[in-house]
This record gives structure tokens, C-alpha cells and sequence, in this order.
């Protein structure tokens, strides 16, 4: 469906995303273990409305409406109504409508759509965001609450920890039916803690993971599964991050434009969506990530572009798996080629195009709720040259994102253009 009225992102900000191997985060070997907290949930959310309010200089009265996604914040830090709580990020909040959203690790693409349907019902100047604190619990508790995701009364037993096991299923019927190897995820891998060491923002901007090491298991990088039948087909650096962190960004139509007397230079206009969903009760081929082409193909139909217009993209990399089968999903590659183009460097920083240019899940972070609004703040720092070290270094006209929930369940789909 096209957009009924002209979606335009105009800024934001992302906190950095926290986690075990971030230098800054406090865990029990860092020496500020016991002098010094975390941020909470609060405090993290804050810090991301701030910023975006910052970066883009609009007046918090002026925000029509309020969104956020965020998954599991009651199982986490024992919250929930998170929608009250973007509220109390500001005074000039207070009674202004704003909603929570929740599609597991799509939360905050769903967010990002409410968002644009809010424009097409005459909003003007809308606030999304997204956040999740996850390391409040060990990796292996966290695996039983990200397991929410899943069908859990069906699916939970597969492994203490649910999801990589589900997309270590992936691997392996990948292995099996098209010889995908370790080193096709290892290019996958080393990519994104490449483009991460170039990040400040990045969970792993300090951790190194050489192509050598992603490739094989044994010592920092073990294969860590309790399933025996899946344990070999998995590594630790095939993995994103169990972190914590917030993004916000403002969305505003033409009107919310004059209002607030910008231009549409300063901004990168959401061009087309598509959202698709599957049955949480069926499992679907685990060669193929069929939802995510179904909402990848409406995003582009509903934009009017295909794959070879696309020149920047965010794609949801919670496994390597899942990345090699979106290059496959979004049209890059042929079935049973992805792992060709991971090697070919296509989609390295210097690539023909360029995904997962701040590190993706595994590199810069996941902390599920804000993944989905950090893709598109991210194709708009691509295409306004906001990325430092990590800038793509040519113009970038047209961008996509791929917002995933669950084992390819629930998929939100944007396609960006810059305006100049
Ligand atoms: N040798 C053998 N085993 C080892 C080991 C070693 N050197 N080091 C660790 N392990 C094993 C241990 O069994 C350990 O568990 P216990 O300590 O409880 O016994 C387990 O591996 C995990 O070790 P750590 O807790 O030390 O590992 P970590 O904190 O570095 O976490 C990770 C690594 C388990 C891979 C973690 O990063 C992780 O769980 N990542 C995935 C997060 C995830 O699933 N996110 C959701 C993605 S799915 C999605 O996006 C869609 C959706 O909707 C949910």
C-alpha cells in the first residue's frame, strides 16, 4: 500500500548499546563492580529522547503523538505500560497520546510503522522509540524470557538458549541441503565486528573477531549449546548481543515540516513499508526467511524500487545465519547463494552495498525493542554523512531496512530516500 501522506525522518539518537565486552559496562570482573550501576531502563530511555529532541532541535510541546517499542521490559526489569514511561521522559509530554508496542525483537519496527500510519491519519510531528534492558539477568535466564518469541510451550525445550538454537537448526538443514560452510558465516561475522570497532556506539567496538577466529570453534569462540545434535553447527560469534540501549527519532509529514520551518533537505522521507506476519504455531522451511521476502517485496512494491536501487541496508542479523538468508530474501542473492555474496566483500562498508554498516545485531548490539528504530536512524546517519568512521564514503540515495521477530515470524519492512 503506498503511504497515504509523506513520512519524513528528521533526526534522532542512539545511546551507546551496552553489554558484557562493552569496556564501560559494569559487570563482576570490571573494577567499578560495586561503586557504580548500570543505567536502568529509565534512565536509558531518557537519554535517547534527549538526544533525538537535540539532534533535531523540535520543541517536545510540538510532538503530536508517542511511540515505543520494547518486548520483554516486564520480565527484564520488571516493567511494563512503557508507553507512560516515554511520557514521563518529559514535562511537555504529559497527556499527549502514546502507545507500547510489541512483535518480539520487531517491536520497534512495529513502532516505527504506527508511527507512519499516525502521519497518515494527519499527525505531524511524531516521537518513536525503542528500548530494552536485557543484562539485568545471566544470558542463559535471558535465553528463558527471549524465548517468549518463540512458540514456548512448543519450542522452549529445544535449548536453555531457545533462539540460537532455533537458527542453529538453520545451519545445520543449510549445511546439509547446501553445503553451507563455517567460513560463509565467518565473513558474516568478522564484517560486523569490523564495522563495530569503528563505532563508539558499538556493544563490541572493543572486542576484535578475526575472519580465522569467527571460522572456528574452540577458546573465547566455543560452540555452547546443551542440544547436542545443534551444539556443532553454532559459535559465540555467530551471535548478537545481549545488550542494553535506546533509540529515538522524530518523524514528522510536510505540515509538521513547516511547522517547525525546516526543510525537507535536512531529512530522509520513508518511501515505502511492508509489514508481513506467520503463524507462531508453524514452522516454516529454515532454508528460506519466507516472511521477511513477503514484507521485504510489499516495502518494495509500495516504494515502486527493487533490490538493484537499494545502495545501503539494515538487515536483522540476530544469527549469521539470519543475514546470509536476508541476502537471499531481499533479492541480493539467488537461493543457496548467500553465502557467495558474504564472501564476494559486496556488503562490506566498501561494497557495492553495504549492510549492517555500525556492526548490525552482532557487532553494534541488540537490545531487541530498539533494534527496529535504530535501523532507519541508521540509513538516515548513512545518507546525511553522520557516521564517523563508519561513513559510507560516496551519496547514498535510496536505503533498506529488515526488522525480524521471532524465527521469522513478524517482519517489518522500510525503504528510505534521502532528500537533498
Ligand atoms: N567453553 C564452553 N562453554 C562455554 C564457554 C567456553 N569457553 N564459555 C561459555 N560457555 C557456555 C556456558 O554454558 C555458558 O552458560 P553458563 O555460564 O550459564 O553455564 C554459556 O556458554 C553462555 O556463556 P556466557 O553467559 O558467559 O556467554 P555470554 O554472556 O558471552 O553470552 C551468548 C554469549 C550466549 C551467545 C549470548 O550473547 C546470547 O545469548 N546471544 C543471543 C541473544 C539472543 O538470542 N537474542 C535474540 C535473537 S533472536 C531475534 O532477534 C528475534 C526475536 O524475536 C527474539
Amino acid at each position: 500500500m503506498p503511504l497515504a501522506r509523506r513520512s519524513f525522518i528528521l533526526g534522532g539518537a542512539h545511546t551507546p548499546f551496552l553489554g558484557k565486552g562493552h569496556p564501560d559496562f559494569v559487570w563482576q570482573k570490571h573494577p567499578d563492580f560495586g561503586k557504580r550501576e548500570n543505567p536502568s531502563l529509565e534512565e536509558t530511555l531518557l537519554a535517547a529522547v534527549d538526544g533525538a529532541l537535540a539532534d533535531t532541535g523540535v520543541d517536545p510541546a510540538l510532538v503530536d503523538r508517542l511511540y515505543i517499542g520494547n518486548f520483554v521490559g516486564e520480565l527484564f526489569v520488571n516493567q511494563g505500560h512503557l508507553g507512560a514511561a516515554l511520557v514521563g521522559c518529559n514535562p511537555a509530554f504529559e497527556g499527549k497520546p502514546a502507545a507500547r508496542l510489541e512483535g518480539a525483537c520487531a517491536s520497534g519496527g512495529l513502532a516505527m510503522l504506527a508511527a507512519t500510519d499516525a502521519i497518515a491519519a494527519g499527525a505531524d510531528i511524531v516521537l518513536v522509540a525503542g528500548v530494552e534492558i536485557q543484562t539485568t539477568a545471566s544470558a542463559r535466564v535471558g535465553g528463558d524470557y527471549l524465548a517468549r518469541a518463540a512458540d514456548y510451550k512448543r519450542q522452549r525445550g529445544i535449548d536453555d538458549f531457545t533462539f540460537p538454537a532455533l537458527f542453529a537448526r538453520r545451519i545445520k538443514a543449510l549445511s546439509e541441503s547446501a553445503g553451507l560452510t563455517d567460513e560463509d558465516l565467518a565473513h558474516i561475522a568478522a564484517k560486523a565486528y569490523a564495522n563495530a570497532a569503528l563505532n563508539p556506539n558499538a556493544h563490541m567496538k572493543a572486542r576484535k573477531m578475526t575472519f580465522e577466529e569467527a571460522a572456528s570453534a574452540g577458546g573465547r569462540n566455543p560452540n555452547f549449546l546443551g542440544n547436542e545434535e545443534l551444539a556443532p553447527f553454532l559459535k559465540v560469534s555467530d551471535c548478537s548481543q545481549v545488550s542494553d540501549g535506546a533509540s529515538a527519532l522524530i518523524l514528522v509529514s510536510e505540515r509538521g515540516l513547516q511547522k517547525l520551518g525546516r526543510s525537507m533537505a535536512d531529512c530522509a522521507e520513508v518511501i515505502g513499508s511492508g509489514h508481513a506476519v506467520s503463524s507462531l504455531f508453524v514452522d516454516g522451511d529454515p532454508t528460506e526467511l519466507s516472511t521477511v521476502r513477503t514484507a521485504v517485496h510489499r516495502a518494495y512494491a509500495s516504494a515502486g524500487i527493487g533490490i538493484q536501487d537499494v545502495q545501503v541496508a539494515e538487515v536483522h542479523d540476530c544469527f549469521t545465519v539470519a543475514e546470509l538468508l536476508s541476502y537471499e530474501a531481499i533479492g541480493l542473492a539467488a537461493k543457496g547463494q548467500g553465502g557467495s555474496v558474504a564472501a564476494s566483500g559486496r556488503t562490506a562498508l566498501d561494497g557495492e552495498l553495504p549492510v549492517n554498516t555500525g556492526g548490525g545485531l552482532i557487532g553494534f548490539g541488540h537490545p531487541v525493542g530498539a533494534t527496529g528504530v535504530k535501523q532507519p536512524l541508521e540509513i538516515f546517519r548513512q545518507m546525511k554523512g553522520r557516521c564517523g568512521d563508519y561513513q559510507v564514503d560516496r551519496p547514498l540515495s535510496v536505503g533498506l531496512t529488515s526488522n525480524m521477530g521471532g524465527d521469522d515470524k513478524t517482519v517489518v519492512s522500510l525503504v528510505i530516500r534521502n532528500c537533498t
